[in-house]
């Protein structure tokens, strides 16, 4: 993994070619939506399932998992679900059984796959998105209410920003951050929040998945600079070396990394 380089600008084009398609979505100015679909703010919400099994012992019925996530068309890559969620949601679904009274924080989260799936699974959950973006974060309260989770909680945390909502926060043992290293002038930014976390509490983890889009960038100076180290986690130790995962094709054919970081101090261990 790399370091930033080239001007910003090109880099959001090449993000935004990559975007997920998604099925067109019904512009209406009276918010008209067929059944199952719901308004906001004048385009629809389409409700995209995932669903998340095992393979059954013989003579047993496996475990099995659906959760909807609302999604919508729209600038804000928050508004719809990336590949790299898809993985991470995988990767909790695999170690669910770790899960139950985790507290549980999900950074740049947009529809929160992952953060709706870890408190489905028994996590403490809370949802964070930019502060900046009211729209992702209504989008992170339209998931939880689409899963039945009025627990969960919904902040505005902008990466490297120490504001009160972040000073708040009870000390974390999991940060989830899916697709958050796309833009290489925010990596920092990102690692400066979660250092602060860090220091809460030594042991918290960083569960992360990374879309490779450049082999020019990388994480690892800046991991250094921070004190921290990062474990890469194969997808078929946990069920994700497949184009289709839950039921969506969305993973395909992208190049993703499952990352663990954590404290270089502390003696990495994983389930
Ligand atoms: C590529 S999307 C990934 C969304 C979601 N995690 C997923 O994988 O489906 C990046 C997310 O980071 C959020 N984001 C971008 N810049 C941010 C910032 N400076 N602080 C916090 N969140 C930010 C966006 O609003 C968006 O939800």
């Amino acid at each position: 993994m790399a370091a930033p380089r080239g001007p910003a600008d090109s880099r959001t084009r090449s993000l935004a070619a990559r975007r997920p398609s998604l099925p067109p979505v019904v512009p209406g100015a009276s918010g008209v939506a067929s059944p199952g679909e719901r308004g906001f703010q004048g385009l629809v919400i389409r409700a995209q399932r995932f669903r998340f099994s095992e393979e059954p012992d013989p003579g047993s019925e496996g475990a099995v998992l659906e959760v909807h996530v609302p999604q919508v068309l729209h600038l804000q890559y928050g508004m719809y679900v990336w590949p790299c969620a898809v993985v991470l949601a995988q990767y909790l679904w695999f170690h669910r059984r770790s899960l139950p009274g985790k507290a549980v924080l999900e950074i740049g989260a947009g529809v929160s796959l992952p953060g709706i799936v870890a408190a489905k699974c028994g996590a403490k959950v809370i949802l964070s998105d930019n502060s900046e973006l009211p729209h992702c974060l209504d989008i992170c309260q339209q998931s939880c209410q689409m899963n039945k989770l009025p627990q969960v909680c919904v902040v505005g945390l902008t990466w490297g920003l120490i504001s009160p909502d972040l000073l708040a926060l009870p000390p974390q043992d999991i940060i989830l951050a899916s697709d958050v290293f796309f833009e290489p002038e925010d990596f920092e930014n990102i690692l400066t929040t979660v250092y602060f976390l860090m220091e809460r509490n030594p042991k918290v983890q960083v569960w992360s998945t990374y879309q490779v889009r450049s082999a020019d960038w990388s994480l690892e100076a800046l991991l250094y600079k921070w004190d921290m180290k990062c474990i890469c986690i194969p997808l078929e130790s946990f069920d994700a070396d497949k184009g289709d995962l839950a039921e969506s094709a969305l993973p395909g054919r992208h190049t993703i990394e499952m990352l663990i970081i954590s404290f270089a101090k502390d003696s990495l261990t994983y389930t």
